[in-house]
């Protein structure tokens, strides 16, 4: 049988067309294309049709009241939501330190003492892949009931080739068996080993002559990301290896002066990466170098706020060209969320940005910083039938109202596997 999905009527269907080729920048990030009482038919897992209701109903008429029909009035329909950085597959919880910090220990202080990414660096290796693939089962879970239909997820918590491959086999195997779709990007360059600290040339060397040369090879991940900060990796070490990377396949992707001014955004710039993330103390010329050398800016407003930092200046950053995406950046550490709507709340309301800036940063541009704009992010014939609707009369409510998920239906390639906001 055909699989068939007819959605209809819905107060607002915003679709997210014609940005496929190029990310949204400036204005274009602003402007929306939307359908009122919009309609959309899926079939084989593809958007076949999309357009008012009085167009699409006419053609798909038999379809009306049966198994294969959404009424979606008084909703909103949104192409599915996209988390392009995630820290998905990992063990345990960092409660702890969260006490610490609110006692007054910086994140920075906690990591060099040996906790930090060290403590979940230690959960993961401990762990076996069953359990890992269980706890980011559930996790990816919560990432589709709210709403998000993709999600990109990052290694970093291995730091040995054994555990790093372990990691990003997990994911492969969530990628095939759980419906989110996953993106893997190895991150094998997420901290030095504690044990290494003093001389972290060996540990460069093994992540550029070892890991790298492996991932590639077993075809793991489609991008190689660093923590080039101080502390951590140098812009010349995060350099060598995201070169390294590049030469085996891997695009780069760089966490960049999230902590300091670091120079991460202009590395971003140098290297050709397609996406710059964090850059909460991005210097005026990085930004201009993003904007110029087409990196994408994913921001993570979450891991401000849970760190109690300054936000990334969203503001500027869109006024100067940067084409801005938003994620969740999920880890036990600095963002302990999967919710991506409440990301957009802080977008709109800690670092600048318009509702509509925030539904281009989660969908199109999202879909772009992974590299996946061809396939999702937007609801066009040809694209993957990917499709998140909202209980809400207007796409303004979900950044008005917060931490309340207003997800009613989640459907993935065309079958609805949330309804009524519960897993089906
Ligand atoms: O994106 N900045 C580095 N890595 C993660 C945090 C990981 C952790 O604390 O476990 C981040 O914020
Ligand atoms: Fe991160």
């Amino acid at each position: 049988m055909t699989q068939k999905l007819l959605i209809t009527n819905a107060a607002q269907l915003i679709t997210m067309a014609g940005h496929n080729d190029r990310p949204a920048k400036k204005k274009a990030m602003s402007e929306l294309e939307i359908i009122e009482n919009g309609s959309i038919y899926i079939e084989e897992g593809k958007v076949v049709a999309v357009g008012t209701d009085e167009e699409i109903r006419a053609d798909y008429q038999d379809l009306i009241g049966t198994e294969s029909h959404i009424d979606a009035t008084g909703k909103v329909v949104t192409p599915g939501l996209i988390d392009p950085h995630t820290h998905l597959v990992h063990a345990g919880t960092r409660e702890n330190e969260y006490a610490m910090r609110l006692k007054g220990k910086t994140y920075m202080e906690i990591m060099e003492a040996g906790g930090g990414i060290h403590a979940t660096t230690r959960a993961t290796q401990t762990a076996s892949p069953e359990q890992l693939y269980e706890e980011s089962w559930k996790r990816l879970d919560q990432f589709l009931l709210h709403g998000v239909t993709t999600v990109e997820a990052k290694s970093g918590y291995g730091l040995t080739l054994e555990h790093e491959l372990k990691q990003l086999e997990v994911a492969k195997q969530l990628d095939s068996e759980h419906p989110v779709d996953i993106v893997s990007t190895f991150m094998g360059a997420h901290a030095i080993p504690m044990d290494e600290k003093d001389n972290p040339e060996p540990f460069v060397n093994r992540i550029i002559d070892e890991m790298i040369p492996e991932v590639a090879r077993k075809k793991l991940a489609t991008f190689n990301d660093v923590f080039c900060e101080r502390g951590v990796f140098t812009p010349e070490q995060s350099k060598r290896i995201l070169e390294a990377g590049k030469q085996h396949g891997l695009l780069p992707k760089i966490h960049a002066d999230e902590i300091e001014p670091y120079g991460g955004a202009e590395l971003a710039a140098q290297v050709g990466a397609i996406s710059a993330d964090h850059l909460l103390k991005a210097s005026e010329q990085g930004i201009k170098d993003m904007a110029k050398a087409d990196v994408v800016g994913v921001l993570l407003p979450g891991t401000a706020f849970f760190l109690m930092a300054e936000f990334a200046d969203a503001r500027r950053m869109v006024d100067r060209g940067v084409a801005i995406a938003l994620s969740t950046d999920a880890n036990p550490g600095s963002s302990p969320t999967i919710s991506l709507p409440f990301i957009m709340n802080l977008g709109c309301l800690k670092m600048g940005m318009t509702p509509e800036e925030v539904l281009t940063a989660t969908t199109i541009n999202a879909a772009h910083a992974i590299g996946a704009a061809g396939e999702i992010g937007s609801l066009e014939p040809g694209k993957k039938g990917d499709v998140t609707i909202f209980n809400v009369p207007n796409y303004l409510v979900l950044s008005y109202q917060y931490g309340m998920n207003h997800v009613d239906t989640v459907i993935k390639a065309g079958t609805p596997l949330v309804m009524g906001g519960q897993l089906q």
